[in-house]
């Protein structure tokens, strides 16, 4: 087992690695995000990426997904954990909580989802019913509550293309839709691990609410929503990381048992 995890905006290190050691690693779809930190925590071997780059300097349709997932592959990672930062939509998803989602819907567009193209005379379609890996995800949400930690256990996490937040209306369709969160980044991701056969799970944080979706908590009611702040938004990621590396390390030691 070899487990890997990718940052964001929220976890962009991991401070318990030890020897880290970092790694180029070459694919044939281009470069990574960033040098792949491998190391151990607790014996278990941890390989550590950020998907938007060391320096935050990738956007997410910007992110060249297929190298980082066949990176993640040729170092023989086995499970993943995302982190991603995200905005609340329906009304438990509050600012501040932390959320496994167990189901995806992917508005993004133009971004490539799959390694089919390298398969010659053979289409390789996915199961993706569920596209969280159930026991990983299980094993997520033990940690979490050992940690003490108030969270959502499910969520339907709508990806957006971004780099924009979504506009009001936007928002509401999204919920109409079944969407509980919103983020820019799981997809393709979880897709490819998929294809990859590597068990990924998501652990996300809600750092705003998304648009419109906080009206009735920071404005009057029939008053207009107050827009998003990128200020409250770099501030509860400060505040999040705290929050977030806990349950990390604590699957960490539960996947070493
Ligand atoms: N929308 C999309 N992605 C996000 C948001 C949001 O409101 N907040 C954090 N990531």
């Amino acid at each position: 087992m070899k487990l890997a995890i990718i940052g964001g905006s929220l976890l962009k290190q991991l401070n318990r690695l030890q020897q880290p050691v970092e790694e180029e690693i070459r694919t044939p779809f281009g470069q990574a995000s960033a040098l792949f930190v491998t190391g151990t925590i607790d014996g278990l071997e941890v390989v550590y990426l950020n998907r938007h780059g060391v320096s935050h300097q990738i956007a997410p349709h910007q992110i060249n997904y297929k190298a980082n997932l066949f990176a993640l592959k040729l170092l023989e990672v086995t499970h993943i954990i995302a982190v991603a930062a995200v905005g609340g939509i329906t009304a438990k998803m509050s600012p501040m909580k932390c959320v496994v989602a167990d189901q995806i819907i992917d508005y993004t567009h133009g971004r490539i989802q799959t390694y089919n193209d390298i398969k010659d005379n053979h289409v390789n379609h996915i199961d993706f019913s569920y596209p969280f890996d159930e026991t990983l995800t299980k094993t997520l949400k033990l940690a979490l509550k050992q940690e003490g930690i108030d969270f959502q256990p499910r969520a339907t996490y709508g990806v957006t293309q971004g780099p924009r937040l979504e506009t009001i209306a936007e928002i509401k369709r999204m919920k109409r839709d079944g969407c509980d969160i919103v983020g820019m980044t799981a997809m393709p991701e979880a897709a490819l691990a998929r294809e990859l056969e590597m068990a990924y799970a998501n652990l996300s944080l809600v750092v705003n609410w998304a648009a419109g979706a906080g009206k009735l908590k920071s404005g009057r009611r029939g008053q207009p929503a107050a827009v998003v702040s990128m200020d409250e938004i770099k501030q509860l990621i400060i505040e999040g990381n705290s929050i977030i590396e806990k349950p990390v390390y604590r699957v960490i030691s539960a996947l070493n048992r």
